[in-house]
């Protein structure tokens, strides 16, 4: 019997054409929503959220900041992963929070603390933003959205495709808060799907 994990991975496509007809319904979205919720991030930080949205309103306005795609509006739905870049800070509340809900000795707790703030401040930070390590994380949740969609024969499409400001202006973003880090709409395939295409997969692997 083929894995159901690689069975949902073959039936994933990004799928350009969805039918605007039919609607996921509670419980599959609720189980969609779940993979989101306990997908791993980086030091357990978490810093992100969900925007789901429904409404064909929204979507209108959403489409035209997302290059004008069509499964903006084909889509039943479409998530909105945010990430919350501040949260990264090392001197944030938020990482006492975060690293105080393990439930460590204070001391413990504190070295956590101490570890985060060099890794960030000698690894991540020279490299790259707070948004774009919180980011990272988001796409992690991408992905089991993804997977967890299509093991449900559902299909979805991420996208990259849009100008951040402009969909965090439609959406009225709270920007002191949050950012925008990438969209994926989540529907049913209107047709089939083409050929994957992929290179070969001994030039991607390399055993050591
Ligand atoms: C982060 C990310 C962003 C993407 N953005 C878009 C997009 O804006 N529009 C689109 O049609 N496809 C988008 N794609 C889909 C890719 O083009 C697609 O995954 C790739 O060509 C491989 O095809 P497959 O997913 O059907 O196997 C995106 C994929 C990823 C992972």
């Amino acid at each position: 019997m083929m894995n159901p994990v690689i069975k949902a991975l073959n039936f994933r496509h990004a799928c350009k054409l969805f039918d605007p007809d039919k609607k996921i319904s509670k419980k599959i979205l609720d189980d969609i929503l779940t993979a989101a919720h306990i997908s791993p991030s980086s030091f357990g930080l978490e810093a992100w959220k969900f925007l789901v949205i429904s409404s064909d309103e929204v979507k209108k306005t959403l489409r035209p900041a997302c290059w004008n795609q069509p499964q903006i509006t084909d889509a039943s739905h479409v998530i909105v992963i945010l990430s919350k870049p501040k949260l990264a800070d090392p001197s944030h509340e938020y990482i006492k929070l975060n690293f105080g809900r393990r439930g460590l000795p204070e001391d413990a707790t504190k070295a956590y603390i101490a570890k985060y703030k060099h890794h960030m401040e000698t690894e991540v930070f020279p490299r790259m933003s707070a948004y774009a390590w919180c980011s990272k994380q988001c796409y992690i949740s991408l992905a089991n959205i993804m997977t967890t969609a299509a093991s449900e024969g559902i299909d979805t499409c991420p996208i990259e495709g849009f100008e951040k400001e402009w969909v965090e202006k439609v959406l009225n973003i709270d920007k002191s808060l949050y950012e925008v880090s990438v969209v994926v709409a989540l529907g049913y395939r209107a047709k089939e799907q083409p050929p994957r295409i992929r290179h070969p997969i001994e030039s991607i692997i390399e055993y050591l």
